[in-house]
C-alpha cells in the first residue's frame, strides 16, 4: 500500500480501493469495502458509518494481509467466508462453488412456477453450499426439499447455511451425501433443480485465474468428454423423477443450449431455454406433463 500510516476507516479505503484495481480486480471498490469491513469485524454498512473511526495496527495489518491475498487471486467470497444470493448471506468455504448471481434466474423461475402450489417437494442434485435448495425453501415457505452432494465438505457447509437460515424449520431441507440420483430417492418430486458441473476440462485455461486456481473442480468440471454428461443425465432421469405436471430446471453453460436443442429435439423433447440478464441461454426448463409455461 503505502509508507504513510493510515489512521481512519476513510483512509483505509482510500489506498486499498486503488490498490486492488491496480491489480486488474473488476469490483475493487465493493470487494474493497467487504475486505476492509471483515478485517474490522464490521459488516459494509457498519463500515459506511465508522468512516471516521480510527484503525489499530491489528487491524490494518489484518486489512494488508486480505488485500494482499486479494490482489494475488483469491476470491473475496473465500477470503471473508461468506457471499450474497438472492438478497441473503451464505457460508462459504474452498469446499463450495461461490454462488453465482446466475443461478438466482433458476430460483426466480422455480418461484414463479409453484409460488402457489400447496406443497411442492423439490429435489435438488450438487448442492455445493446449499444456496439454491435453502433459497427455495424460503421462498417457497410450503416446499420439502431433499438435495444431494458428493462432497462431505461441501454439504457440512450446506448444512450449517441451512440450520443458520431456516432455524426450526431446517427439517424441510434434507441434504444426502451420495453421488448422484441415487441420494435423491425415487421420487416423485414437482420439480427437480440443478447447477450441475458444465465446464470442459479441457478447456480450465479459459477460466479466470481465481476460479480456475481456487473453487473446487469437483463443481466446475463436467465429465472429461462429455461436458453435456448432466443435462443429459438430468433430462434422461426427469420423466421417473418428476410428478406427471413436474418441472426440470437445468443451468446451463455458455453454448450448451446450442448443442442441447438438437439432442432433445431427436427424442422428442421440447424444452424452453431461458435468457439471462447477460443474454445467455442459461436455463433449460422441461415439462413432464408437456405443457408450456403461460
Ligand atoms: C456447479 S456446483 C453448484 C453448487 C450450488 N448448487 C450452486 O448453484 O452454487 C455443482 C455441485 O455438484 C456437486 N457434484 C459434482 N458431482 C456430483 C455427483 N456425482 N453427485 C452429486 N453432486 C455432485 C459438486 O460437488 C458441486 O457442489
Amino acid at each position: 500500500m503505502t509508507k504513510a500510516r493510515p489512521r481512519t476507516t476513510a483512509e483505509v479505503l482510500a489506498l486499498a480501493r486503488p490498490f486492488l484495481a491496480e491489480r486488474g480486480v473488476e469490483a475493487a471498490r465493493l470487494e474493497a469495502e467487504l475486505l476492509v469491513a471483515h478485517a474490522l469485524a464490521l459488516t459494509r454498512l457498519e463500515l459506511y458509518l465508522a468512516l471516521e473511526r480510527p484503525v489499530s495496527d491489528a487491524e490494518l495489518d489484518a486489512a494488508r494481509a486480505l488485500l494482499v491475498r486479494r490482489a494475488k487471486g483469491e476470491p473475496t467470497a473465500y477470503l471473508i467466508g461468506a457471499r450474497e444470493f438472492y438478497g441473503r448471506s451464505f457460508a462459504v468455504t474452498p469446499a463450495v462453488l461461490i454462488p453465482r448471481p446466475e443461478t438466482e434466474l433458476l430460483v426466480d423461475l422455480a418461484r414463479e412456477r409453484f409460488a402457489g402450489r400447496a406443497a411442492p417437494r423439490i429435489a435438488e442434485l450438487g448442492t455445493g453450499s446449499g444456496c439454491i435448495a435453502v433459497t427455495l425453501a424460503l421462498e417457497l415457505p410450503a416446499a420439502t426439499v431433499a438435495a444431494c452432494e458428493v462432497s462431505a465438505a461441501a454439504l457440512a457447509v450446506a448444512r450449517a447455511n441451512r440450520d443458520r437460515l431456516l432455524g426450526s424449520d431446517a427439517g424441510r431441507v434434507a441434504l444426502v451425501e451420495g453421488d448422484g440420483f441415487a441420494a435423491l430417492g425415487s421420487g416423485p418430486f414437482d420439480l427437480v433443480v440443478s447447477n450441475p458441473p458444465y465446464v470442459d476440462p479441457d478447456q480450465s485455461a479459459e477460466l479466470a485465474a481465481s476460479v480456475r486456481d481456487h473453487e473446487p473442480g469437483l463443481a466446475l468440471f463436467a465429465p472429461r468428454g462429455s461436458v453435456d454428461h448432466w443435462a443429459h443425465a438430468l433430462v434422461e432421469a426427469a420423466p421417473r423423477l418428476l410428478a406427471p405436471d413436474g418441472v426440470l430446471l437445468v443451468e446451463l453453460g455458455a453454448d450448451q443450449a446450442r448443442r442441447l436443442r438438437p439432442w432433445c429435439a431427436e427424442r422428442g423433447l421440447v424444452p424452453i431455454f431461458h435468457t439471462d440478464l447477460g443474454g445467455h441461454e442459461r436455463v433449460l426448463e422441461w415439462r413432464a406433463g408437456g405443457k408450456l409455461p403461460a
